[in-house]
């Protein structure tokens, strides 16, 4: 539509041009009531196609009523309007008469004196302003009228403009057209220019026939669709850094679908505890059991958790192979984690110290809130190595929380089935000008390392948070609605910035 309304314009353009020696694109904009503009743009196009037309470029001076220039013209000048405002019998003091005609009052006073409009009486007390003529004429309000209706032509004199100008009635604009005539190849009619040179054409040599369109190098760029990263990937990219300086390797965790086993069995978590219902964790239907577990290994889990060993009473009650294959959504990372360390236990070449960590997105049947969805992602970190003890832990944890600006560190005591000691972290949010809780950590237990087949002295300490909680705190959402889910503001996506935790 918008094509076709450029097109019968080049035309309408053209047509004119048949009939006339040459005109200026302002008057073709308005003898057409289109903008100037659009006129311009469609000359533009014209020369597109070849040498249709000459085209000379003109600059006019045109002068242009200010807004106070506008009110003259309404109101009278404001020499006009304080004659006006002195009675004509008697007189009024000039105090008075100034306080009569608003900002401009000064000004109209001084040019109705040398007017000679008015004249002052000494011979009176106080002296009064008195009128010297009975009737004037407003030229200035006059030349504006006309400069008005005559849309900036009318002729004033030079010295009448530069007088306007300086009492800023008036302001002259430049205004650029062009002089229209026809070119070497005028014609009155546009062929259609190509745009794209196609396989048919150069095959057919039809390409040789047709007009192609220039290229337009000034043409602003579309800027191109892109994606953009969630502030959860971004913050994730900065803890992934951290945990790189410190020497960590990065876990596989491209497993949401675990085995009890790895999720609970295998972390000492007794087959009745209340997290492995069907109420905190999802169990998957289908399939509903997990492949192979390692024979060898799931009996010492067996063993460990039914009748204890490795000097653990264990837990005592009877545990069940179907209950460890249950395949359900991984309600920690540390599921991964335990898989690396068994992994490690057994290694080819032996034990040897290792620094894990993992970021990635773990599934809890929880009662949904403004921080709690069924879905978030766990930063975890594990370290094993011969001889750690819970000094290594909390010394660990200060570096790692120092690198995301966290300084102010505190821990409490806690329970977890999978370590002992256990602590909850605190950090100290001088933002929040408050002690919030960022993680959760422990020293693995011996009845979860040692039937992996790690060597005794080895230590395994871990600790874990959530990746949204930081993520929240950084880019100050409150509600976990606006960070995932169908009501994320892509806009806050988008203009996020990218994430900076302060290093110290
Ligand atoms: N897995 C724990 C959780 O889900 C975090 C944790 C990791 C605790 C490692 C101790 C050691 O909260």
């Amino acid at each position: 539509m918008a094509s076709q309304m450029e097109f019968d314009l080049t035309e309408r353009i053209l047509l004119h041009l048949e009939s006339c020696e040459e005109v200026d694109t302002l008057h073709l904009a308005q003898q057409f009531g289109i903008e100037h503009q659009k006129i311009v743009g469609a000359m533009k196009s014209i020369q597109a196609h070849g040498e249709l037309l000459k085209a000379e470029a003109l600059t006019h001076k045109s002068l242009q009523l200010t807004d106070e220039g506008q009110s003259v013209a309404l109101h009278g000048s404001h020499e006009a309007i304080i004659y006006a405002a002195v009675p004509d019998e008697g007189g009024i003091a000039q105090a008075d008469l100034l306080a009569s005609g608003g900002c401009n009052a000064k000004l109209g006073f001084s040019k109705a004196m040398s007017q000679g409009w008015l004249w002052l009486d000494k011979s009176v007390q106080p002296p009064l302003i008195r009128r010297r003529v009975a009737n004037i004429v407003d030229h200035v309000q006059e030349q504006l009228l006309q400069l008005q209706l005559a849309g900036g032509e009318a002729q004033l004199s030079a010295p009448d403009v530069t007088d306007y100008k300086k009492r800023k009635l008036l302001q002259e604009l430049s205004i650029k057209s062009f002089r229209l005539s026809k070119g070497p190849e005028f014609a009155t009619t546009l062929t259609k220019l190509e745009t794209d040179l196609t396989m048919d054409m150069l095959a057919t040599g039809q390409w040789q026939q047709l007009k192609f369109k220039a290229y337009n190098f000034d043409a602003l760029g579309a800027s191109p669709m892109r994606g953009q990263l969630h502030p959860l990937l971004k913050v994730r990219t900065e803890f992934r850094q951290i945990f790189l300086e410190m020497g960590f390797s990065e876990m596989a965790t491209n497993n949401y679908v675990e085995a009890s086993f790895w999720n609970f069995d295998a972390l000492f978590q007794p087959q009745q505890h209340p997290a492995r219902d069907a109420h905190d964790t999802f169990f998957i239907k289908q399939p509903a059991q997990c492949g192979e577990l390692p024979e060898d290994y799931v009996r010492r889990v067996q063993t460990v958790h039914s009748v204890g060993g490795y000097g653990s009473l264990g837990y005592g009650y009877e545990w069940q192979l179907a209950e460890a294959q249950k395949n359900l959504l991984r309600t920690h990372t540390t599921a991964v984690s335990a898989r690396i360390l068994f992994q490690l236990a057994n290694r080819a070449g032996g034990f040897k110290p290792a620094k894990y960590f993992s970021i990635d997105k773990v599934f809890r049947n929880e009662t949904l809130d403004a921080t709690h969805l069924a879905e978030f992602h766990q930063v975890e970190g594990v370290i094993a190595d011969v001889g750690l003890t819970l000094g290594d832990l909390i010394g660990t944890l200060h570096e790692f929380f120092c690198k995301l600006g966290i300084t102010r560190l505190e821990f409490k005591p806690a329970y977890n089935p999978y370590t002992e000691p256990s602590m909850e972290i605190f950090c100290y949010h001088p933002g929040l000008a408050k002690w919030i809780e960022v993680g959760n950590s422990g020293v693995f237990r011996p009845e979860l390392l040692l039937p992996m087949g790690l060597p005794k002295d080895v230590n395994v300490i871990a600790w874990g948070l959530s990746l949204e909680r930081p993520t929240m705190i950084k880019y100050g959402i409150n509600n976990i609605r606006d960070l995932v889910g169908p009501k994320v503001d892509l806009k806050m996506v988008e203009d996020g910035p990218i994430c900076r935790l302060d290093h110290v």
